[in-house]
C-alpha cells in the first residue's frame, strides 16, 4: 500500500509556505538572520513544538514564532525551492501554496519582496523538479479589514502571479462575516475563493454557511465540523464545495488527527482532499507518510485513495485541460496496478 501511495500522482491543496520550515531550517534562518528565538537548536525546536499549549492558539503561537526567521527575498526562494523538491520525492505534481503576506509585511518585509522570492522559487522548482504551482495569498482574520483591503492593493501589480485568496489565523471571534467587503472585492478581481474553517472553533458550522453563504467561497479549507449540520452537508454536496481537510500528527498523538469525521465527511459524499497543512511543524510531514497513515485507520482502499487522489485535481483551480491530464494519469496509474477506481 505505501508504494501505491508513494506513485500516486498528487495534488496538495493545503499547505502553508511558514509551515515547511522543518527544526533545522529555523535554526539556520534564525543565525542567518539574526532572530532572537527562544531556542538555539534543532533539538530546542523540537521540544518546543511538542510542548506547545494544544489547540489552534498554542500552534500558531509557535508557528509565527518561527515563521519569523524567514526575512528576505532569497530566503522565500530557498524555502519555496526546498519545498518543490520535497514534492517531487512525494509525486506531488500540482501545489497550490498559501502563504501569509501580512505577517511578513507588518515586519517590514515588503510585499513585492515576499512574492518574488516565492514566485522565483517556484519557476526555479518547475524547471527542477517538474512540480507546478499556484499561489494563494492569505489574510490572517485577526487583523483588520483595513489591513487585508491593503494587502489586495499590494496584490495587485501582482494579479497574474496569485490565483487566489484564502484566510487563516486565529479564528476565535474573527468570524467570516467580518471580510464580506474584501471577499466582494477579491471576486471581481478574479481571485478564486478559499477560507480555513479550523476544527472544533466555537462556532464552526456556523462559520462554514457564512463562507459559503456571504463570502461565496469555492472550497473550505479544514471544514471537518460541516458533519453536525445535515443541510450543510447537503448545500456542500449540491455546489460540488471542495473540503481540505488535515489529518496530521504529532508524535505525542495517538494517531492521525480527526479521521474518523474525516472518514464521515468521505461517506456523506462530500468532495474532500487529504492535506498537510504545515509539514515542518507536524510528524506526518507531506503527502506520502500522511496518506500512509491515514490510509488504514480509515479504513480507504486503493481505490478510495485514488478517489481521494481525483478529488485533489478536480478541486484544483486548474483549468479543465490541465485537470483532465492529471485525472487522466492517477486513472492510468491505477489502472496499471489493478486498480478499478470507484
Ligand atoms: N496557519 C497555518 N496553518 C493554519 C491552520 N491550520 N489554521 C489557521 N491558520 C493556519
Ligand atoms: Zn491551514
Amino acid at each position: 500500500m505505501r508504494d501505491f501511495i508513494a506513485g500516486l500522482p498528487k495534488a496538495e491543496l493545503h499547505l502553508h509556505i511558514e509551515g515547511t520550515l522543518r527544526p533545522e531550517a529555523v535554526v539556520r534562518l534564525g543565525q542567518r538572520n539574526g532572530v532572537d528565538l527562544p531556542f538555539d537548536s534543532a533539538s530546542g525546536v523540537v521540544r518546543a513544538l511538542a510542548d506547545r499549549p494544544a489547540g489552534l492558539e498554542g500552534f500558531l503561537d509557535h508557528h509565527y514564532l518561527v515563521g519569523d526567521t524567514i526575512c528576505t527575498g532569497e530566503d522565500f526562494f530557498e524555502v519555496t525551492h526546498e519545498l518543490l523538491e520535497t514534492c517531487r520525492l512525494n509525486n506531488i505534481v500540482y501545489v497550490e501554496l498559501f502563504f501569509d503576506p501580512q505577517a511578513h509585511t507588518s515586519r517590514g518585509i515588503p510585499f513585492d519582496a515576499v512574492v518574488d522570492g516565492i514566485q522565483r522559487g517556484l519557476e526555479q522548482g518547475r524547471a527542477d523538479f517538474a512540480v507546478d504551482a499556484n499561489l494563494i495569498m492569505c489574510i490572517n482574520r485577526e487583523r483588520t479589514v483595513e489591513s487585508a483591503l491593503e494587502m489586495l492593493d499590494q496584490a495587485r501589480p501582482h494579479r497574474d502571479r496569485i490565483i487566489g485568496l484564502g484566510m487563516d489565523s486565529y479564528e476565535e471571534g474573527n468570524p467570516p462575516r467580518k471580510f464580506v467587503d474584501v471577499f466582494a472585492r477579491a471576486r471581481q478581481e478574479g481571485y478564486r475563493l478559499t477560507a480555513h474553517c479550523d476544527v472544533d472553533q466555537t462556532k464552526s458550522v456556523q462559520h462554514i454557511w457564512e463562507c459559503i453563504d456571504l463570502l461565496g467561497v469555492d472550497r473550505i479549507d479544514h471544514g471537518v465540523n460541516c458533519i453536525e449540520d445535515p443541510a450543510l452537508v447537503a448545500e456542500l454536496v449540491r455546489r460540488d464545495i471542495c473540503l481540505t481537510p488535515c489529518p496530521v500528527w504529532r508524535s505525542t498523538d495517538p494517531g492521525p488527527q480527526d479521521i474518523d469525521r474525516i472518514r464521515t465527511m468521505y461517506d456523506l459524499g462530500l468532495r474532500i482532499t487529504l492535506n498537510s497543512d504545515d509539514p515542518g511543524e507536524f510528524d506526518s510531514g507531506y503527502l506520502t507518510d500522511l496518506m500512509t497513515g491515514v490510509q488504514d485507520p480509515s479504513g480507504y482502499s486503493k481505490a478510495d485513495m485514488t478517489r481521494l487522489a481525483i478529488n485533489a485535481f478536480e478541486g484544483s483551480w486548474l483549468d479543465r485541460v490541465a485537470k483532465d491530464r492529471h485525472i487522466a494519469a492517477v486513472l492510468e496509474y491505477a489502472t496499471s496496478h489493478g486498480v478499478a477506481p470507484t
